[in-house]
């Protein structure tokens, strides 16, 4: 099968497609040929650190497409088969406490081999039915992101219908789909991006307001659009200050990210005058997994794709997630559209 290989050479490309085994089938593990997978920050942070990643190594977290290989031949869920569709959670080993994942815990793609191939083997508890109404960009598109966003903004933030929520990053992919959650949970939204596309981008996916980060007036923009709000996520490390500056006495403050600082300062006195939780939240259980699903085929939403590229283009797949102008995933088709 073809596979994106990571080259752990720093002098030679990061990412050569290039044959490699079939992944051998293990006991109850279940083997899927992808019909498309997506990226994600962590691949491209990961990426960035790849001297020591052994040969072979495949990246990828999210990918969605047909159940090809039952492994032992059980019947690992109700209702799936050889040619079920499907998409795959990447927590893998989660393990038995909600609360946080135990010591096996993976996510997909590091060191299990990931999605950025025509085939990949896991264990059959992480392969859910694909909601028919995804086509298979939008379904590959979802699991990490939309897990992510889903434990951080429901599981974690307690959202009820009616709060006012206010999401950073509103472009990439957790603030793109924690605004369709908030939105279809009947939530205010209030979204924090930069420049008048991704605005547009924001509204389209459901909030009411966008206050565009890079304004001259953006702590008077946020205060205007979101005092009050009683829940914020920030993927950023950057909006800490501001989030917390707008939320109502005992609104929540959820974390899931460093993409603009590894270290936050804030102003003490402005977490504990208030009383508000400051909540750290990391990808999903399979819990969070399978309500995602639920919500995603009740309210009929689909992650917002930006770009689609033949997994033969993976390098310009990886430029395209750095693009100021991206709005929403970036995919990978690891199959031909032609034949899908
Ligand atoms: N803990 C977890 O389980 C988990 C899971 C997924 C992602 N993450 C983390 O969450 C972050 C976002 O991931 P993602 O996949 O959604 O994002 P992404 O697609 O990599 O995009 C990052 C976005 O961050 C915003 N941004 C970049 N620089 C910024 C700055 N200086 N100030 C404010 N915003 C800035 C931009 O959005 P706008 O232009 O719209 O503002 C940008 O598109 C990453 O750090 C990622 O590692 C964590």
């Amino acid at each position: 099968m073809k596979a994106a290989v990571v080259n752990a050479h720093l002098d030679q490309p990061a990412v050569t497609v290039t044959d490699v085994p079939v992944p051998a089938p293990k006991p109850h593990w279940v083997t899927v040929r992808l019909e498309a997978a997506a990226l994600n920050r962590l691949d491209a942070m990961m990426l960035e650190h790849r001297a020591d990643e052994p040969p072979g190594t495949i990246y990828g977290s999210d990918g969605a497409g047909v159940v090809v290989d039952l492994g032992d031949a059980l019947t690992p869920e109700p209702g799936l088969s050889v040619g079920t569709e499907v998409v795959i959670s990447p927590s893998l080993f989660w393990g038995p406490s909600d609360v946080a994942p135990g010591d096996s815990y993976e996510i997909l793609g590091s060191p299990t081999p990931g999605t950025h191939a025509e085939l990949v083997t896991v264990p059959a508890a992480n392969v859910y039915p694909k909601p028919p109404h995804l086509d298979w960009a939008a379904a590959a598109a979802l699991p990490l992101a939309g897990v992510t966003a889903w434990r951080a903004v429901v599981t974690r933030g307690g959202l009820a219908p009616g709060e006012k929520v206010v999401v950073g990053a509103a472009s990439a992919g957790v603030g793109s789909m924690a605004i369709q959650i908030a939105a279809a949970s009947g939530a205010e939204v209030v979204a924090v991006t930069v420049g008048a596309d991704k605005a547009a981008f924001a509204r389209r996916l459901g909030a009411t307001a966008v206050v565009d980060r890079s304004s001259e007036t953006f702590l008077d923009d946020l205060a205007a659009a979101a005092a009050g709000a009683d829940l914020a996520l920030d993927p950023t490390g950057v909006l800490w200050q501001p989030f917390l500056d707008v939320l109502r006495p005992g609104g929540r403050l959820v974390v899931v990210g460093k993409m603009a600082a590894p270290t936050a300062s804030v102003r003490v006195q402005s977490v504990y005058w208030k009383q508000v939780d400051i909540l750290g939240s990391s990808m999903g259980s399979p819990r969070d997994f399978a309500a995602l699903l639920d919500h995603v085929r009740d309210h009929r939403w689909a992650p917002p794709v930006d770009s689609e590229f033949p997994l033969e283009q993976i390098a310009e797949a990886y430029a395209r997630l750095d693009s100021p102008e991206r709005a929403g995933k970036v995919v990978l088709r690891t199959r031909p559209i032609a034949s899908q």
